[in-house]
């Protein structure tokens, strides 16, 4: 059993008796079984077993085997995609709980086979498990379990606890709690080669790609946006002229109906590198269309193009948000960051789709064009691989690359960005954020934001604040100043969620950019604390964390919980070690992002870690901290109570690794600007 806990795929031994104790053997240990007879229990799938069998299992004729080479089997399995393997374990271990192994004529009710005493070993752990969540000890003993009972009944150990109550901020702040590293999850990430079928134009002529649906500032409108004709890249590129092809969306509530009409707007940009050698970038043509007078909670049918070429996509559709208010919400909306367009992306994004979002925030670092030179050549870290490049380059085919791979969800489910520090990409004239900039609509002027890399909107109940961490954010700064108005406008009674998102964490234990953003932090916090923003959601560090309640980096009842997912899967290293390790606390000097600029990260003046600049254990603002890739789901349920679920890649979609409900105490903690003692002006300089 030990060996098939640690295979992905058992091969089955011929002859009935043999196979079908075998297979049941292998379905109990998570194993995929692989057949090459059918007179084997394959057959007998109709009897005990759901006839979807290539969904759990694989099928090689053993003639193929006979006729073709020795490594014939290792060929064919290992032609199986990872995604495929993970989608197929996942359907074995949910077999577990309805296989058994016994003769028919057996009396059932008096045989304890293994399956029930691992099922009693498993309940009897859970009621460990939830007697130690309720003492609010560490959860680090459920986890241990994974090495003593194996991981498919580990896995629905996971399910049973999924029943079991899940706690709320009321009963915080809790102990911190690391998960220990698992060493099941795939921490290399490749990128997803240009030869990759999803990666390349399906599409001819100025036929529409890489389409995608976005939010204005209500329910009432949203922008489509997609791109005609194709980049070029070289050194003699010829941009082409937007107004060459229209921009328009037919739309309507039924398929067959597209009655209404939208006509939008059309840009190209290019990438420039002035220096020898470097190949320049211009992009097809990127409309915009906004749709205006939509009603709530109601699916749309759309068709976007140039009708007069004719050059139409097929037909779509997406969801227009609830009106806003305290009793309207999204049902489900996916939390995403760092994503990048690798094997790990895209198991990230498959998790994601399989637990139907109604809309995507994408919180930062989007393609990672930026780790490859102008010519194509790529790298894991850049800075290691070219430290001699005149300017960072990039190559912005990954862009196109990266939009193509999520049309099939972005098509349908809308998708809010806001800029990570690998969107920057400067260029000529000292030019950056073009890409991030052009291909995605930004409800900025609706939201009165005059920048892209600001701008707020609500979905239902939620006020959504999207803030800038690569563009000025002091007290003097226009970041800073729309956002006061932005917060002084929000009606709670309408909209009585205020949610965050920015790139860099400011509560983050990992030493990968340990108080990297402490300027914004100072320049912020204060203003978000005053006006009760319930929750924020960042990236950057290329982990999972969830943090207590906590403003000013003291525990506080009314304080902020902020959830850290740069977990999205991109190529670049993950976070372990955390700052409080010994040994890993960086230098104070070594902390500010060289494009924030500033320095405001001083040692700490009160609390455990007082005169220090690092905790000695995982600090007190810190919940949960884990290192994988994931995707978190928002769920909120009414103007208090918001379920947060994240989601491992390695578990299955619906599984979730930390799991809380956010509760908000409007009698509690005011939600209007709270009076607040005098603190000592701690501004800093930052761009
Ligand atoms: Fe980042």
């Amino acid at each position: 059993m030990e060996v098939f806990q640690m295979s992905n795929f058992c091969l089955q031994p011929r002859g009935d008796t043999y196979t079908r104790r075998s297979t049941f053997d292998s379905i109990l240990a998570g194993c995929i079984p692989v057949f090459f007879d059918t007179r084997t229990a394959y057959d007998q799938y109709i009897w005990h077993l759901p006839k979807n069998y290539s969904k759990y299992s694989v099928f090689i004729p053993k003639n193929a085997i006979l006729n073709g080479t020795e490594d014939q089997i290792e060929k064919i399995l290992s032609g199986i995609s990872r995604d495929q393997v993970l989608a197929m374990r996942g359907e074995v271990i949910s077999l577990i709980p309805k296989v058994i192994y016994a003769n028919p004529s057996s009396r059932l009710e008096t045989l304890e086979d293994a399956f029930d005493f691992a099922i009693k070993g498993v309940l009897e752990r859970v009621e460990a498990i939830r007697k130690d969540i309720k003492e609010n000890k560490t959860l680090e003993m459920g986890f241990h379990a994974v090495t003593v009972i194996g991981l498919p009944l580990f896995l629905l150990l996971n399910l049973v606890l999924a029943h079991a109550e899940i706690p709320t901020t009321l009963e915080g702040p809790f102990k911190p709690v690391t998960v220990p590293l698992d060493n099941n999850f795939r921490g290399l990430a490749t990128d997803l080669p240009d030869t990759d079928p999803r990666v390349q134009r399906k599409v001819t002529g100025f036929e529409p790609e890489q389409i995608s649906v976005s939010l204005s500032t209500n329910h009432d409108s949203v922008w489509i946006s997609w791109i005609t004709g194709e980049f070029q890249i070289g050194n003699n590129i010829e941009p082409l002229n937007p107004e060459t092809v229209r921009s328009v969306v037919y739309y309507g509530k039924l398929k067959s109906g597209l009655t209404h009409k939208a006509k939008g707007d059309s840009l190209i940009y290019n990438q420039l590198y002035p220096f020898e050698g470097l190949q320049n970038y211009t992009s097809g043509i990127i409309h915009h269309v906004r749709l205006t007078g939509l009603k709530p909670n109601t699916v749309y049918y759309y068709q976007c193009g140039d009708p007069s070429i004719p050059a139409m996509s097929n037909v779509s559709y997406f969801k227009t948000m609830p009106v806003s208010g305290p009793r309207n919400y999204p049902k489900r909306i996916a939390v995403v960051g760092d994503l990048g367009l690798t094997y790990n992306t895209t198991s990230t994004i498959s998790h994601l789709m399989r637990n139907h979002p109604n809309l995507v925030l994408l919180v930062g670092d989007v393609t990672y064009a930026n780790l490859y030179l102008t010519n194509g050549t790529g790298s894991d870290c850049y800075s290691c691989s070219f430290p001699q490049t005149p300017i960072h380059e990039t190559y912005q085919p990954r862009w196109d690359y990266w939009a193509r791979f999520m049309q099939p969800l972005v098509s349908k489910v809308p998708i809010m960005v806001i800029e990570g520090n690998h969107d920057i990409e400067q260029q000529a004239g000292n030019l950056t954020f073009a890409s991030y900039s052009s291909r995605f609509a930004f409800p900025s002027e609706e939201s009165e934001s005059s920048s892209t890399l600001y701008y707020s909107f609500n979905a239902g109940g939620i006020h959504f604040i999207m803030l800038g961490g690569y563009i000025a954010y002091n007290k003097s700064a226009d970041q800073y100043k729309w956002l006061e108005r932005d917060l002084a406008k929000v009606d709670r009674k309408v909209t009585p969620w205020l949610v965050a998102t920015w790139h860099p964490p400011w509560y983050s234990s990992y030493k990968a950019h340990y108080r990297e953003a402490e300027c914004m932090k100072v320049a912020m916090e204060e203003l978000l604390y005053k006006y009760g923003v319930d929750m924020v959601f960042n990236g950057h560090v290329h982990a999972y964390e969830r943090s207590n309640r906590v403003y000013n980096y003291t525990l506080d009842p009314c304080g902020l919980v902020y959830i850290t997912v740069g977990d999205g899967g991109n190529r670049e290293k993950m976070a372990i070690p955390h700052a409080d390790e010994p040994g890993n606390c960086p230098d104070p000097s070594t902390t500010p992002d060289g494009y924030m600029g500033g320095f405001c990260a001083y040692n700490f003046t009160s609390g455990p870690a007082a005169g220090k600049f690092c905790w000695d254990r995982q600090p007190d603002y810190s919940a949960y901290r884990e290192t994988s890739f994931g995707h978190g789901i928002l769920e909120v349920k009414n103007e208090t109570h918001a379920l947060w679920s994240w989601h491992r890649n390695q578990g299955m979609y619906n599984m979730a690794g930390d799991q809380i409900y956010i509760v908000r105490q409007p009698d509690r903690c005011p939600v209007g600007p709270k009076i607040l003692k005098e603190v000592p002006n701690m501004d800093c300089f930052a761009r």
